[in-house]
């Protein structure tokens, strides 16, 4: 095979997460798990991979389904996606291996979504996020919507709004998108081109319009609340005295639709101030009653939600969050003779939990001087021809002028742990 003319690149919308980054990457995940994992929630990992029939639940006539999916048919010849998003494979999962209920997991991980690029919108993105499975009762609403707000806070958003609606159960809602449809109907003449496409496939949709000459229309547009059932109405009434109870603020959004279909009931979206109003949903959810029934299973409530990981980290950069600090490993090792004692102190250090490093190939004392400053280690350990021969090594104190001293090679580890390694 030929070199190629040019170099290889990522593809559109996908990036390379490269450190510190990724550590920060990491860092989120665990700190979500801590909050959701408190509450009783588990972790599930649903493949990336799945029947695009499943995913073709979350809403044949959203774009997620008839514009951004990544499907292709297999080696087996079986039309095949990557994940777009994972509420429809947990739901799966859910029929397929039919858990106790109630069914509270939560996930991380990375989605595709064939969009049009741009700065907080890519085709390869990652979410944290929660579902459960198997309880109709709005104190679950409160409980999940509160561990959306909750997870944000912890990870150290300060300028969010959390939005919330209800667009009522199956049947409030067929009234509603009919309402709507009509509505849009009569208003033909002022919608642009665009939001008439939509009307056409989604009526709901054209409700989220961020297009100026809609927007005037959308502000007559009929309301959900005035479709709701009594019970539907009732349920939200309890959803949002239980987000009172626990003091999370909220908007009441009578207009918020989310992009996919699937949602009954309790929808929710938040938004960070900072980031640009086209790309400002820092997370989404809501319930979806209908959906594991859609998927072949018994009629069963759900309800979660998704926060983008993406997102979030650059709302956090907007809102001043100090820069992540590159890891730096605890020592690192100058060998000045023939590279066995670098080679067998840092396994010793590491199977002490120290963490070491040290430069491969030799080189001068000054070049490896160089590596153990660049590496941002604390300590170097030196072993040159007197050290091996004496069963010392010579501990140097990178950030601070105090006298270097021997050290016997089998005291190595404690001494290190004396003068304060982190293990
Ligand atoms: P979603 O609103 O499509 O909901 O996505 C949730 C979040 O994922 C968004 O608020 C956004 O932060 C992030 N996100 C979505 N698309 C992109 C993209 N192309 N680039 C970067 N970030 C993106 C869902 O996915 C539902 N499954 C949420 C849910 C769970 N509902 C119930 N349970």
């Amino acid at each position: 095979m030929t070199a190629p003319d040019q170099p290889f690149r990522t593809l559109a919308g996908m990036r390379d997460l490269l450190p510190p980054e990724s550590g920060r990457r990491r860092d989120l995940v665990a700190t979500f798990a801590g909050v959701v994992e408190l509450a009783g929630y588990r972790e599930v990992q649903p493949p990336l991979v799945e029947e695009l029939g499943v995913f073709l639940r979350v809403g044949e006539a959203t774009d997620v389904v008839t514009k951004e999916m990544y499907d292709f048919e297999d080696k087996d010849g079986r039309r095949v996606a990557l994940r777009p998003e994972l509420t429809a494979g947990v739901a799966r999962a859910f029929v397929q291996h039919h858990p106790q209920v109630p069914w509270k997991v939560w996930y991380a991980g990375t989605n595709f979504r064939h969009e049009r690029p741009q700065k907080g919108r890519y085709r390869s993105f990652d979410q944290v996020g929660v579902e459960v499975l198997g309880v109709d009762d709005p104190d679950l609403d409160v409980e999940v919507v509160a561990l959306a707000w909750e997870s944000l806070r912890r990870l150290g958003l300060e300028r969010i709004r959390l939005l919330v609606n209800s667009i009522g159960d199956h049947d409030d809602r067929a009234r509603y998108v009919e309402a709507v449809r009509a509505f849009l109907d009569s208003r033909r003449g002022e919608l642009s081109e665009a939001a008439l496409a939509t009307a056409e496939r989604n009526p709901l949709r054209v409700l989220d319009t961020k297009r100026a000459e809609d927007l005037a229309v959308v502000a007559d547009a009929p309301l959900i609340a005035e479709h709701r059932s009594a019970a539907s109405a009732a349920h939200f009434e309890r959803v949002l005295l239980g987000l009172d109870a626990l003091e999370i603020p909220y908007e009441l959004a009578p207009r918020l639709v989310r992009g996919l279909d699937y949602y009954r009931r309790t929808t929710f979206e938040l938004v960070a101030e900072s980031l640009d109003a086209a790309q400002n949903a820092v997370g989404g959810g809501g319930r979806y009653d209908g959906l594991v029934e859609d998927l072949g299973g018994p009629p069963t409530d759900g309800i979660g939600f998704a926060l983008g990981v993406d997102r979030i980290l650059l709302a956090l950069e907007a809102e001043g969050a100090p820069e992540v600090q590159p890891v730096a490993v605890e020592v690192f090792v100058v060998d000045l003779t023939d590279g066995s004692s670098a080679r067998d102190l840092t396994h010793e250090l590491r199977s002490a939990g120290i963490s070491a490093d040290r430069r491969f190939g030799g080189g001068s004392m000054r070049s490896q001087m160089k590596s153990a400053d660049r590496s941002g280690a604390q300590w170097a350990v030196l072993i040159g021809a007197d050290e091996l021969e004496s069963g010392t090594v010579t501990v140097r104190d990178l950030r601070s002028d105090a006298p270097q001293s021997p050290v016997p090679r089998t005291d190595l580890v404690a001494e290190l742990r004396r003068r304060g390694t982190t293990t």
